[in-house]
């Protein structure tokens, strides 16, 4: 037997043995489409290059891409597990050429493939063409030799493909197998061509065309060639089968999903284990490719699927959850063509367990109200679209997986009385709605939402997508178009951009049209928490609602943002391991430039403290360990040790970001658990470096902290460290002896200042006016010394009267310093003159001359001063005249 694995590498190796280039699959989320929710055809990664717009290094390629049908045009969920060909998640073989060859070429490929290397038996398959396309018709009867019969001539547009309503299209041509005539069935195009005997294997598209809105608007710039094989439909053909669920890879999951449950996989169970195989599958590549669970758009896809597939797992019996551990089987029988599942294994495990764990805690008791709402029903009835929107609304039921409930009861359900209740509900939401108070553009915002849906936020996995736009606002109000210079708000399906919460600053970037329009968004906001406004400023051309729009957000401006963002996280950890618990965040600011982070605690964090919490984060930064991301209850989340915000109300799933290692509190070994919906880093060291700048007080008990990380620290630190070097040369030093020369040029100062004080009142005892030398005189009978001292420091005037006293022995001695036009008067007295002079009485008299007032001390030595500088000398002269008496 040909295992399924084999079989897609075979394809891959013929076609790049025809020189073809084989292209990985591209994720499931288009990159390039807007208006497709999940890539699903091999062509969809092409699309551009079909039309022109893209060219590759290649002219043909081959791939065997990741489809999901689900959600959106292509909608196959609800008859899988019940039908042998239907699937959520397939894999398409294709080979492509773009221009380079065309039909003869591609049904020579397609047919020494079959028959030459498979060795597919030419009785047994059939080709359709399109019923105007003689050159096809002929190439079969040429190439393969079919006889005219088995060539049919289809006149629909199944055999006219087209990627959607717009894009490359063209007629094809079908190949297809005959599973023997006991199965019921004939060809396609006769009567009974919807039996199972016949089953399309492959699809040959002549692609040609471009269409607009169905509207054939021009040719391709050269024919091309894309075609599609389902792998499954192959597999089961080659591996002899008629079932794709009897093919290997699906036994392989179907077993294991037996094993587990412990029940047969036939009978009245084989509905449920292909539905369990199939969305496991589809869940497992999903999440792999960056897709969560949410209540919106493509997670909400993903949510419906599981919990399907849960549904099922709970009829065959299972107690506890079981899509998790199927996990393990997926990855090997996938894990090596597709290594992203295996890379993504422990989310992919930990995202299914979360999202059973809780849906378990509401099934029961919502299978026992559908219960209820059936009993006595028979097969034909339908249930109240209001019980399916309790089911939807209280017990987490999505509407499909009621529908797939009561299919084996052949009972319906009113979709349009459930609509009405989910409108109800929406009318309510809106009316108790607070927010922002201003109501008018609360109801824009409303209106926006009830329109278009939530926003759907591509950029944890991506930095760049499409967009379509959905509206745009001038001022508030919306217009049909933006021109060049117009500032507005742009409101587009799904957007890479961030818009500004938790701290984290919204993203820029830009915005382009392939018309030709270039904006540049400066910020981005939220609104009701569901809607993303890109504030827009249009450079060249004209953006217009309706038009697929390039969004493009600014990589390094991001990837620093990013940085900073888990840079916080690591420095809450690493404060609260060094300053203790009570350190919680109080605010926190994560720009590309810088990052700020509040926290309660009382005093200044000491230079130490913060160069361990600098160094532990450092630590975390270099062993470089992966970022992790779970969604989980709030109530999970906290038993998992994550740090919440104490007060702040959260919905009831919230995003977990896990880094680092080595916890030093709660269970399991990361460094930081944290709720945040914020960006991050995928591995720590792409953080760089982290440097703490400053720390300070914002308000009483908080304190912030602010550091730099990536570039910004290293230039920072360069910046640093040109400014050391500069001090070194202006110091004729080494920078590692910078500290050293500064104190010793501190001290150098220091005593120079000292030397210098000294002299001044050396200079100025010695040139001193008011007495013609600075010696001593007979005045009254005793000795007398008299000085007027210019430009000396007031302060030192008592030392120099104390000086004089020392000379003179015994005496009486006054000294004027004048400084600035001020004079300041000091008067000493020898102990053994106090009998007979007080330092006071003769200090008033000065103090008189120089126009001041008062003045004191004691009657050895007193002190006072006046404004009148110039009279320094009558003032001496009015002390030595009151001794003269
Ligand atoms: N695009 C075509 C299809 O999806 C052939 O690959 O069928």
């Amino acid at each position: 037997m040909t295992s399924t694995n084999d079989i897609r590498r075979g394809f891959l190796d013929y076609f790049a043995s025809q020189g073809h280039q084989i292209v990985p699959s591209a994720p499931l989320v288009p990159q390039n489409d807007p208006t497709l929710m999940f890539v699903n055809a091999g062509m969809v990664p092409f699309k551009n290059v079909f039309t022109g717009l893209e060219t590759r290094p290649y002219v043909t390629a081959t791939s065997s891409q990741k489809c999901v049908r689900a959600g959106g045009k292509h909608n196959d969920l609800d008859n899988v597990g019940y039908t042998a060909r239907h699937h959520t998640f397939f894999e398409m073989l294709g080979n492509f050429s773009f221009g380079q060859y065309f039909k003869e070429q591609a049904i020579t490929h397609a047919w020494t493939l079959l028959t030459r290397d498979w060795g597919l038996s030419p009785d047994k398959l059939t080709a359709t063409v399109y019923h105007t396309d003689d050159e096809a018709f002929d190439l079969w009867r040429k190439i393969a030799g079919l006889p005219e019969h088995r060539i049919i001539r289809i006149p629909t547009k199944d055999n006219f493909w087209a990627m959607g309503d717009s894009g490359p299209c063209g007629p094809c041509s079908e190949i297809f197998f005959d599973h023997g005539d006991h199965i019921a069935g004939g060809p396609p195009g006769s009567p009974d061509e919807d039996g199972d005997r016949f089953v399309e294997i492959w699809n040959l598209v002549f692609m040609q065309y471009e269409q607009e809105a169905n509207e054939i608007t021009g040719e391709l710039p050269r024919p091309s060639i894309d075609t599609g094989m389902g792998l499954e439909r192959i597999a089961a053909v080659m591996q002899g089968v008629h079932d794709n669920y009897d093919t290997d890879t699906f036994k392989a999951l179907i077993a294991a999903s037996g094993e587990l449950t412990r029940t047969a996989t036939t009978g009245d169970n084989q509905a449920s284990h292909r539905v369990i195989a199939d969305h496991l599958r589809t869940a497992g590549f999903l999440v792999a490719d960056g897709v969560l669970p949410a209540n919106e758009g493509r997670g909400y896809v993903l949510r419906r699927i599981m919990r399907r597939a849960m549904r099922h797992a709970h009829l065959l019996g299972a107690a506890e959850p079981l899509m998790h551990r199927l996990v393990p089987a997926l990855a090997a029988e996938m894990g090596a063509a597709y290594p992203e599942l295996v890379r993504a294994q422990p989310l992919i495990e930990a995202t299914l367990r979360q999202e059973e764990t809780r849906f378990r805690q509401t099934l029961d008791r919502g299978l026992k109200l559908l219960d209820e709402a059936t009993a006595g029903m028979t097969a034909g009835g339908t249930l109240a679209g209001e019980t399916a929107f309790k089911l939807y609304d209280t017990f987490g039921f999505p509407y499909d997986l009621t529908e797939d409930a009561l299919r084996a009861q052949g009972l319906a359900v009113d979709r349009a009385g459930f609509d009405t209740a989910m409108a109800e509900q929406k009318r309510a939401a809106r009316a108790a709605w607070k927010g922002s108070g201003a109501k008018a553009s609360d109801d824009l915002w409303f209106d926006l939402v009830e329109e278009h849906g939530a926003t759907e936020f591509t950029g944890y996995a991506a930095d760049e997508s499409e967009g379509v736009v959905l509206a745009l606002l001038k001022d508030g109000t919306r217009v049909e178009r933006a021109a060049a210079g117009d500032q507005v708000e742009l409101i587009v399906n799904q957007t890479p951009f961030y818009a500004e919460s938790g701290g984290q600053v919204g993203d820029a970037g830009t915005a382009t049209t392939d018309k030709g329009a270039r904006a540049s968004v400066t910020d981005t906001h939220k609104h009701l928490g569901r809607v993303w406004a890109h504030q827009l400023t249009v450079g060249v051309g004209e953006i217009a609602v309706g038009d697929a729009v390039h969004l493009a957000v600014d990589h390094e401006r991001r990837g620093a943002i990013r940085a900073n963002h888990s840079a916080t996280h690591l420095l809450h950890a690493a404060l609260r391991e060094r300053l203790g618990t009570h350190v919680a965040q109080k605010g926190s600011l994560v720009a590309p430039e810088r990052l700020r982070f509040d926290v309660s605690h009382s005093s200044a964090m000491s230079p130490a403290d913060l160069a361990q919490v600098e160094a532990d984060v450092n630590a975390q930064v270099r062993a470089n360990t992966p970022v992790t991301t779970r969604l989980m209850t709030p109530d999970e989340a906290i038993a998992e040790g994550a740090m919440a915000l104490f007060g702040e109300k959260y919905g009831d799933e919230v995003r977990v970001v896990s880094m680092g290692t080595g916890a030093s509190e709660g269970e399991g070994a990361r460094y930081s658990v944290e709720l945040c919906g914020g960006t991050h880093v995928a591995a720590l060291g792409d953080i760089g470096l982290l440097k703490i700048v400053g720390e300070g007080a914002v308000s009483s008990g908080v304190r912030r902290v602010e550091a730099l990380t990536g570039e910004a620290a290293r230039a920072y630190l360069s910046a640093r460290d040109d400014k050391l070097r500069e001090a070194a040369a202006v110091l004729k030093s080494s920078p590692d002896e910078v500290p050293a020369r500064v104190a010793a040029l501190i001290e150098d100062r220091r005593r120079l200042e000292r030397e210098l004080a000294d002299a001044k009142k050396a200079l100025a005892m010695g040139g001193g006016t008011g007495n013609a030398a600075a010696g001593p005189e007979q005045v009254g009978g005793v000795n007398f010394i008299g000085q007027v001292l210019d430009g000396f420091e007031a302060k030192g005037l008592r030392g120099a009267v104390d000086d004089a006293k020392a000379r003179l022995g015994s005496g009486v001695a006054v000294m004027v310093a004048v400084n600035d036009g001020r004079a300041s008067v000091a008067v000493g007295i020898s102990e053994d003159l106090l009998a007979s002079h007080n330092a006071v009485d003769l200090l008033r008299r000065a103090v008189a001359v120089l126009g001041g007032q008062g003045g004191g001390g004691r009657p050895d030595m007193a002190q006072g001063g006046g404004p009148d500088g110039d009279k320094a000398a009558e003032a001496v002269a009015a002390v030595r005249a009151a001794l003269d008496a």
